[in-house]
């Protein structure tokens, strides 16, 4: 009589805005009742658990090929298995572009690797590493109205680097176009004087990663970023932030009204440059290789802080696993003469939420509206996908995570269901963990276990919120 084909009922629902009891009624995949005492064909008991928008991670990279024929762990079908297991029901994949590939065969090329294999919902942002004249002229324009809204620029890499000419064409037409570019900001040459000294010092273990991607030459180039976006008047988004110094260019940017969004991730707060040392620096450490680099106390304590107070709108994983061992991993013969030549980026997505919700809201650093804003609400409202994702209301898809706040157990790889064959984050005690998670009101992960067949599709997206407000 209500037609409702789902309801779960007794839980606590949580938004970015409040905290409520109320059941939840689902039907045709989206969420049609939000109440007390709903009926419908099937029920989830609820009680004792939080009820959350799935979680958004919007900084994955899958099935990306590497310069030098290392293999990446996740392709579609694991890494959203993945990420479904760890409380995700939307991820946000990179389309790269191959230098002298046009930008719509890239895409129609991971079209191809993520068709039939999704378990979450994805949706690519494009990676322009070569910004032709047809590429800026025509691909880009006509892409950004197909739905694909954002695009990230390296700072650094030799094989996906941009100049600062490149940049600003690229900034231009994305302000034309109302494209949000994400930025990843670090100074291409100082890092490679580092590397350089450091090698010459026979200083080549991967611990001294961490020294070659210092702070600042990531705090140069995030100003440099927010400079050339300041020029152009175009919103960006810089990723994958590290520490205080780069945090304080982004704070000094929005104190003179300027719009730039900021997104931090796990490792910043999980880890440090000491894990890079391995056992006694050996090659244990380029388990922790990623860029830019974990840093330190106080750089974690700026962390917190601007997770609190909204310096920071986003917390994404950077998931980027590569295996330790065996063929196509990061343990290579040239990896082991220099740390320049580990591969770069670590596993993360299933991982991610757990480990916010237990540094974070569990330790009380961060409230649980606070926690759902950074992992849900805001990457779908600065990524387009709101208010279809990222919130629980009438009419959005039924894209919910039930959360029991007081489980502890710990990271153990051997509960993960990524193609990696480590995580770095092993042995940590988390309370608060995944218990199950819906796609569009249907189960796609259970206490830690993906469910079910590939259910997940490909999202247009909107053009960003932030080209909207003021
Ligand atoms: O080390 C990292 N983060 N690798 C992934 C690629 C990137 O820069 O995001
Ligand atoms: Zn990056
Ligand atoms: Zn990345
Ligand atoms: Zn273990």
């Amino acid at each position: 009589m209500s037609g409702l084909d789902l309801v779960i009922a007794g839980g606590t629902v949580v938004t970015a805005a409040d905290s409520y009891a109320a059941d939840i009624g689902i039907r045709d995949g989206r969420i049609a009742q939000i109440g007390e005492g709903l009926t419908g064909a099937d029920r989830i008991d609820a009680s004792g658990l939080l009820v959350l928008p799935g979680g958004i991670d919007a900084h994955v990279h899958l099935d990306q090929p590497t310069s030098d024929g290392t293999v990446m762990a996740d392709g579609f079908a694991s890494g959203t298995r993945s990420a479904a297991a760890g409380g995700n029901t939307t991820v946000l994949p990179f389309a790269l572009q191959i230098k002298g590939q046009s930008l719509r065969a890239c895409v129609e090329e991971y079209h191809r690797k993520a068709a039939g294999n999704c378990h979450t919902d994805v949706s690519f942002h494009l990676i322009v590493t070569d910004p032709t004249p047809q590429v800026l002229g025509q691909e880009l324009p006509a892409l950004v109205r197909d739905g694909y809204t954002s695009l990230k620029v390296f700072m650094t890499y030799d094989d996906l680097v941009l100049n600062d000419a490149q940049l600003l064409d690229v900034f231009e037409v994305a302000r034309r176009e109302r494209a949000l570019v994400m930025v990843h900001a670090e100074g291409h040459d100082a890092i490679k004087h580092l590397t350089r000294r450091l090698e010459d010092q026979g200083r080549t273990a991967p611990y001294y990663h961490g020294q070659a991607h210092a702070q600042i030459a990531e705090r140069e180039a995030t100003h440099r970023a927010i400079s050339h976006a300041q020029l152009i008047d175009v919103p960006i988004v810089i990723v994958h932030v590290s520490g205080r110094d780069p945090m304080e260019q982004i704070q000094w940017a929005r104190a003179r009204g300027l719009k730039v969004h900021a997104e931090t991730c796990p490792q910043y707060i999980a880890l440090t440059a000491e894990d890079l040392r391995g056992l006694n620096m050996d090659f244990e450490g380029a388990k922790y290789v990623c860029s830019p680099p974990p840093r330190d106390a106080d750089s974690e304590a700026a962390i917190w802080q601007g997770l609190r107070d909204g310096t920071f709108d986003l917390f994404s994983s950077d998931h980027c696993p590569f295996r330790i061992e065996g063929p196509g991993s990061k343990d290579n013969p040239r990896a082991r003469t220099s740390f320049k030549w580990v591969p770069n980026g670590i596993p993360g997505v299933e991982t991610r939420l757990p480990i916010l919700f237990s540094e974070g809201v569990s330790k009380g650093r961060i409230s649980l509206q606070r926690f759902v804003a950074l992992t849900s609400t805001n990457p779908a409202r600065l990524y387009g996908l709101y208010p279809q994702k990222g919130s629980i209301a009438i009419g959005a898809d039924a894209d919910l995570t039930l959360w029991d706040p007081t489980v502890t157990r710990p990271i153990c790889q051997a509960s993960l269901n990524h193609g990696c064959d480590y995580t770095p984050y092993e042995g940590m005690e988390i309370t608060g963990w995944p218990v199950r998670t819906l796609l569009r009101g249907r189960t796609i992960a259970r206490d830690g276990a993906p469910t079910g067949q590939p259910q997940g599709g490909h999202l247009a997206r909107a053009i960003s919120e932030t080209f909207e407000n003021g």
